[in-house]
């Protein structure tokens, strides 16, 4: 099947809480929508089903992003199904916490390879194909604010979305000016559950616009990211102004 003319969106991680209404805002502009999963099928399914209200020819496949043969099979089959390729986000990602005195081999690797290699092999196969298109296209990389931080129990997770913001510069200049490649940083959109009230308010003092993010924020940046043709190599922090803390 071929869909000239309709542009399409390859996008990691959209079962994601934030990677999910990020895939149905995308297909709500307009994109054909082809997604990864990694572990959770029946969010899968029903983030699929969702996105194909708005956008009917969307697909997915499953994959793990921390493995190149997953990622090359991803669009391999990408490629027997649609003919070009727009817009890439890689929003797959794990995290958890590693106090740095205890970090293991597995858990490096895990947070490593999932967030910072899964991200470049990803980027890597999209550029292959956007580079020979006569038209411009876009890669968006989701990084986190904590690259610029220093949270002593996120080592691991924090220098992999530093390298990614790092890696977004360099395809940035690489692939100009075919194509246009920046990366969005939020500060704390999703809260983990376990967090009490008083915690939650804590970090929201911390915050100058004083509140948590929203996924509409993350949106509304992709969207202008969307309708920008003079920003590349960028990383702009959706945080309510957090790192001016
Ligand atoms: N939410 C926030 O507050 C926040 C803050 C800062 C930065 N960010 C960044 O924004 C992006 C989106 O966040 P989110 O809230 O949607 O994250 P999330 O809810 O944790 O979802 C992460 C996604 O990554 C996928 N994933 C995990 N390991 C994978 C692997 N090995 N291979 C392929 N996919 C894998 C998961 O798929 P399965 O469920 O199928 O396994 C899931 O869809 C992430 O890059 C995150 O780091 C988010």
């Amino acid at each position: 099947m071929t869909l000239t003319g309709k542009k399409v969106c390859f996008i990691t991680g959209a079962c994601g809480a934030v990677g999910s209404e990020i895939a149905l805002s995308i297909a709500g502009q307009g994109y054909t929508i082809f997604f990864t999963w990694h572990s959770s099928e029946e969010k899968a399914e029903q983030t699929l089903e969702k996105i194909r209200w708005i956008s009917p020819e969307s697909q997915m496949i499953r994959c793990d992003v921390s493995k190149s043969g997953d990622i090359s099979n991803a669009f391999s089959v990408f490629l027997q199904q649609f003919d070009r390729l727009d817009l890439l986000v890689t929003s797959a990602s794990n995290f958890f916490s590693t106090p740095l005195p205890d970090v293991t081999e597995q858990e490096w690797d895990s947070l490593v390879n999932t967030n910072l290699k899964g991200t470049f092999f990803t980027m890597q196969e999209a550029a292959r194909i956007m580079q020979k298109q006569p038209f411009v296209s876009r890669i968006i990389s989701m990084t986190d604010i904590s690259a610029d931080l220093v949270w002593r129990n996120f080592a691991p997770y924090t220098v992999a979305k530093s390298g990614i913001q790092h890696l977004t510069r360099v395809f940035a200049k690489t692939f100009a000016p075919t194509i246009l490649v920046n990366s969005i940083a939020p500060g704390t959109v999703t809260v983990n559950p376990e967090k009490d009230m008083e915690t939650q308010q804590e970090m929201v003092k911390k915050i100058p616009l004083r509140r948590l993010g929203d996924p509409l924020d993350i949106i509304r940046t992709i969207i202008f990211l969307l309708e920008s043709d003079y920003i590349t190599g960028q990383i702009i922090n959706v945080d309510g102004g957090r790192l001016l803390q």
